[in-house]
């Protein structure tokens, strides 16, 4: 199952996805950090601390973080390991790997969510922040996790859902359609930054229901998958390797 259909006006299909979304989030990174703080209220590091520890992140935990982008889940999963020594980063882009490079000293890898360059059985804890969207099959990287992780151990997916209500639906898409790109237009005087920004509302307002993506976490072989919505934005999906 693909997280949504592929967006025409991007590239042509799922196989041009992944060099898309690349040159994306490689021209926008430096900005990344400063965008997603102001347009968040800059809550954003205490909700990833606040999860991850909820979700039942500890010291003494082997983490891997999946599109660990400019660091922010891997910088919060520091202040509950106490260091970055059991932490690995991985990312397709070396451009959001090089910002996340100057925040903390964890193992960086490339690689991507489908094909994880780790043995099996190799870790606790699986992040993966705001990326889900980005994967070319959501089974393949589900089956991934379950792969590298050791038996008992934990997935955390953290994303932004489409509220479902029309009321919700309708500032939802006015802030992250409208106003959030053009106040990173105006901030950053980035088109680059504006352009990962439009593209972050596109991929919510298409994405899979949470059904999808707890039918697809299921159907990878992980157990007691669950869902928490908060707010009606934010999805929480945590899953367990049997
Ligand atoms: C919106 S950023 C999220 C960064 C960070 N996790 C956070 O919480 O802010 C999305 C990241 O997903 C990465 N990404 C895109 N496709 C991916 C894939 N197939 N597997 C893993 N990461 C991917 C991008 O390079 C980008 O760094």
């Amino acid at each position: 199952m693909i997280p949504h259909p592929p967006l025409a006006t991007r590239y042509a299909g799922t196989a041009e996805k992944p060099a898309f979304v690349n040159q994306l989030f490689n021209a926008g990174a430096k900005h990344y950090d400063g965008v997603v703080d102001w347009g968040f209220l800059g809550t954003g590091a205490g909700y990833r601390k606040w999860a991850l520890h909820r979700n039942g992140l500890r010291p003494g935990h082997a983490l891997l973080d999946v599109a660990c982008g400019t660091g922010l889940v891997a910088a919060a999963a520091v202040k509950i390991l106490g260091s970055a020594e059991n932490i690995t980063c991985l990312d397709p882009s070396e451009g959001m790997m090089a910002e996340a490079r100057k925040k903390l000293p964890a193992r960086f890898v490339v690689g991507r969510a489908e094909a994880l360059p780790f043995a099996d059985d190799s870790f606790d804890f699986l992040t993966m922040g705001y990326a889900l969207r980005h994967v070319t099959s959501l089974e393949q990287a589900f089956r991934e996790y379950r792969r590298v992780l050791k038996p008992g151990g934990k997935v955390l997916i953290l994303e932004m859902t489409k509220p479902a209500g029309r009321i919700g639906e309708f500032f939802f898409r006015l802030y992250f359609g409208k106003i959030y790109p053009w106040l990173t237009q105006l901030f950053t005087r980035s088109p680059e930054a504006r352009d990962m920004m439009v593209y972050f509302w596109e991929t919510i307002d298409a994405c899979v229901p949470p059904a999808s993506v707890i039918a697809a976490m299921q159907a990878a072989g992980l157990v007691d998958v669950k869902r928490k919505g908060l707010m009606g934005l934010f999805s929480e999906y945590t899953a367990t390797k049997p």
